[in-house]
């Protein structure tokens, strides 16, 4: 057993579908978030950049003497994997147990992945689902836009702008009559109300944030890391600009206030 925290970090406020799943599957374990809402979004950069990012998320993390890391970000999860796998406590990502999900959920083969450009030109959903079963059909885009209108707030099942969006972006996988969407940046499911609505009830929408967490939830299970019980638990939220978006946006996506526990730091001193 260990009464340690877990470590979970994302670009910014997406890796909180995570956490929002943890707190369901895993009620007794202390969380560390670290949401690097000053140099969001990752997706659009370059590889080597991001990968530099995740280098001092992670390294940060560790600072605060996490037991486990979990990279709830699609675009992290594509490009720096070995450097996850490199570190002292066990790491996990979403690629792998978002394709297992939707490759156990499909009936056509037929799978459709959204996520951040850098994510899709990874092709690393892609590459996870046929190694799974070759015969699947893949049919990815990338939705850029969804990071910047979670980020900025345009949140609500209602909202006509990130409905628009979405039937923009949707359109070519829509047409393609997929049966399950992973959703594999994981700022989408803070939208899937949204995505649900436009891709239409006979389509199963996979959460990055759900599976990772449930992947998490397994993995401390079969090591014996999870928490003893008896201990309170705790949960840090640390951000790379100032509070107030990501404490607004949190409250309404978790449900409850992250208020006095989130704190902005400085993350280039990590990692170096
Ligand atoms: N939520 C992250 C992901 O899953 C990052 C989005 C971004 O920063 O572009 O890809």
């Amino acid at each position: 057993m260990d009464a340690r925290p877990i470590g979970v970090f994302d670009s910014g406020l997406g890796g909180l579908t995570a956490v929002k799943q943890l707190e369901q599957v895993l009620p007794g374990e202390s969380i560390v978030y670290f949401g690097d809402t000053g140099r969001v979004p990752y997706g659009s950069r370059g590889r080597e950049l991001v990968r530099r990012y995740a280098r001092q998320d992670m390294e940060f993390l560790l600072s605060q003497n996490v037991k486990a890391v979990l990279a709830a970000c699609g675009t992290v999860s594509s490009v720096a994997r070995d450097i996850g796998e490199a570190l002292p406590v066990p790491y996990l990502d979403v690629i792998w147990p978002c394709a297992q999900a939707a490759a156990a959920a499909t009936k056509t083969g037929r799978i459709g992945v959204i996520g951040t450009a850098a994510t899709i030109h990874s092709d690393s959903y892609r590459s996870a689902l046929l190694g799974i079963n070759h015969k699947l059909q893949v049919f990815p885009q990338a939705c850029p836009l969804f990071v910047s209108l979670v980020e900025s707030g345009f949140v609500a099942p209602q909202d006509e702008v990130t409905r628009l969006v979405a039937e923009r972006y949707l359109a070519p996988v829509r047409a393609a009559e997929v049966d399950t969407l992973i959703l594999g940046c994981t700022h989408y499911p803070i939208i899937s109300a949204t995505i649900g609505s436009v891709m239409g009830r006979g389509v199963t929408l996979i959460d990055s944030g759900r599976e990772a967490a449930l992947a998490l939830a397994k993995t401390l299970r079969e090591r014996d890391l999870l928490c003893p019980e008896g201990v309170p638990r705790q949960a840090r939220y640390y951000v790379t600009d100032t509070p107030e978006n990501f404490l607004n946006v949190a409250e309404l996506f978790l449900g409850h206030s992250v208020e006095g526990r989130t704190q902005r730091i400085e993350i280039e001193s990590y990692g170096n």
